[in-house]
């Protein structure tokens, strides 16, 4: 699946920039028309321009080129190249802009003489010159000129060292980004887009370009990738200018310092300059380590998270959480961190087995709790269809989740506000207490954070908070997807409790707990006594019924 471009592109910059020739190629490659203004005006009036310009005056000339853009401005989409002077002509300026993008091509006054020298064609302006009077004269020019092509919306460098149909296939591609309506994580300097697209692979280089990363790239993922996205990964690499990828084990019990260690010593043995941006290519693991080496690498270098499975792209993607375990707790060792950007292809999630889906599922179904009742009820309306995964849903689940994650991050990043970025934690407690009881990666996290979230509910309901209607809609949705009603092991509730003692999320040794008053509205509720959560924490014991 290609991007959709809407837009003319014109084509501005100095003589011998590759305006026509690169031009002409990315009409070709778009199937659009191509028009080279100087060469209409010269076909419709059957002079030369120079001779357009001794006969008629320059004005004249001025008026024939807008003639000519609103002409093929209604002929789009089309690409056009301009001359070299249209911009000084306001009236020029203001038609492209009104349906079109102007890309700029820039090279450098060495390049630009070799190029000339080199074709037959001559350029009156530097007729009859030696070589050195011809670079005096294109340096000259360029410098006259610069402010007349700083005003294409996108520069592009066309040197003699990229090809002419990769450089057309990054200025598609970064025109294509251009137009993509991406969310953003609000947080000043430091905020970044989340594009959600069926397949990003190819166009990672202009992300990357956009959001001012070095295009020095190293793709890192695990090795279940290999097999399961192989073709996606080979996409990837080949955008990013066939960089190295560096693959983790899979599994959460390789979420360690040995394993990132790992990494440091791979990027340090092949130089990996500070001027480099780690691809994150995987589920939770993968992003949670790149995000934390990106973090400390050199000191800090770029990193873009590319999200593939439903749990990643909806959670751990967003935000700049970045840890790696700990004998002694997870998640323990870490740094907020945010990426540069998060490009998520819903197309891995074709591969991703069953069980990983519903664990993503089950914070899908939180966001729907804690911040909107709409989107709980889209959720229960087309829980088939989105088992199913039918594309137009799942684009709508990640990005509604994306969008409150986003917002939830961009009012509290470090998780330090009352009832802030803390809400994310609604489930996470009790879940927690979970995982640690089953044994980290025998419940997937999410089938946890499910159960935890019944736990959850029923403690506001006996606390008064909830209605027990609202209690069972939680729980029937949870159902109809599919999450485990019980814990899968016997569960001593006191071990549960000692187990949540261990959470981090545990704050000035007062037990804090975020609890749903209504779906779509939590709170943070604080000194519950160890009676009431104990037996709340029963609603997850295998009932002993016949
Ligand atoms: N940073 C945060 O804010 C945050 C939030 C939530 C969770 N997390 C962390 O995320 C981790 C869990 O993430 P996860 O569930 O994505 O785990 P994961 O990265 O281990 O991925 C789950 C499994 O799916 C495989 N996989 C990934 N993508 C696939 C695909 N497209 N097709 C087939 N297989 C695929 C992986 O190899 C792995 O075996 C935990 O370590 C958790 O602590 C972090
Ligand atoms: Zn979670």
């Amino acid at each position: 699946m290609t991007l959709p471009l809407a837009r003319n592109i014109y084509f501005t910059g100095f003589m011998a920039s590759g305006k026509s020739r690169i031009g002409s190629l990315t009409a070709a490659s778009l199937g659009w028309k191509f028009f080279d203004i100087d060469k209409l005006i010269e076909e419709k009036t059957g002079k030369t321009i120079p001779r357009i310009f001794a006969e008629d005056g320059e004005p004249a000339f001025r008026r024939m080129e807008v003639e000519a853009l609103r002409e093929v401005g209604g002929q789009g989409p089309m690409v056009a190249s301009l001359g070299g002077g249209t911009l000084i002509n306001p009236e020029a300026i203001e038609l492209i802009r009104r349906n079109g993008v102007l890309v700029g091509l820039h090279a450098s006054p060495e390049v630009i003489l070799e190029r000339v020298n080199r074709k037959k064609e001559s350029r009156p302006l530097l007729a009859n010159l030696d070589d050195e009077s011809k670079m005096a004269k294109i340096k000259e020019m360029l410098e006259l000129r610069k402010p007349l092509y700083q005003l294409a919306d996108l520069h592009f460098e066309s040197d003699e060292k990229i090809p002419h149909h990769v450089l057309t296939r990054r200025i598609i591609h970064r025109l294509q980004v251009d137009e993509l309506k991406p969310l953003t994580v609000e947080l000043a300097e430091r905020s970044y887009p989340i594009y959600v697209e069926e397949n990003l692979a190819g166009h990672l280089d202009s992300i990357a370009a956009k959001a001012g990363c070095p295009q020095r790239f190293l793709i890192v993922t695990d090795q279940n990738l290999k097999s399961h996205q192989k073709r996606m990964l080979e996409q990837l690499r080949s955008c990013l200018g066939d960089c190295r990828i560096f693959f983790f084990k899979s599994g959460e019990e390789e979420k360690s310092l040995k394993s990132l260690n790992k990494l440091f010593t791979f990027m340090l043995r092949h130089s990996y300059p500070r001027k480099t941006t780690l691809v994150a290519f995987g589920g939770g693991v993968t992003g949670d380590m790149v995000g934390f080496a990106a973090a400390v690498y050199l000191r800090g270098i770029d990193f873009i998270q590319a999200p593939t499975t439903l749990l990643s792209m909806v959670d751990s993607s967003v935000g700049g959480k970045t840890a790696v375990n700990h004998p002694l707790g997870k998640n323990l060792i870490g740094a907020f961190y945010q990426p540069k950007a998060v490009a998520i292809s819903l197309e891995t999630l074709s591969t991703l087995p069953p069980l990983e889906f519903l664990s993503g599922m089950a914070e899908v179904v939180k966001y729907g709790v804690i911040r909107d009742p709409e989107f709980f009820a889209f959720l229960e309306e087309n829980t088939e269809a989105i088992l199913a995964k039918r594309p137009d849903l799942m684009r709508q689940v990640v990005l509604r989740s994306c969008a409150i994650k986003a917002e939830v991050v961009g009012k509290d990043e470090r998780e330090t506000a009352e009832g802030g970025r803390a809400i994310l934690n609604y489930g996470h407690t009790f879940g927690h207490a979970f995982e640690v009881l089953g044994g980290y990666g025998a419940i997937p996290h999410g089938l946890a954070v499910a159960l935890g979230m019944r736990v959850a509910a029923r403690l506001a309901v006996s606390l008064g908070m909830l209605t027990a209607a609202d209690e069972k809609r939680q729980n029937d949705l949870l159902d109809k997807l599919g999450m485990p009603k019980h814990f899968p092991r016997k569960l001593d509730e006191n071990k549960a409790w000692d187990a949540m003692g261990l959470d981090k999320k545990v704050d000035d040794g007062s037990r804090v707990y975020i609890l749903p008053k209504r779906i779509g509205e939590v709170v943070p509720v604080r000194d519950v006594p160890k009676e009431t959560v104990l037996q709340a924490l029963a609603v997850a014991r295998e009932s002993k019924g016949p």
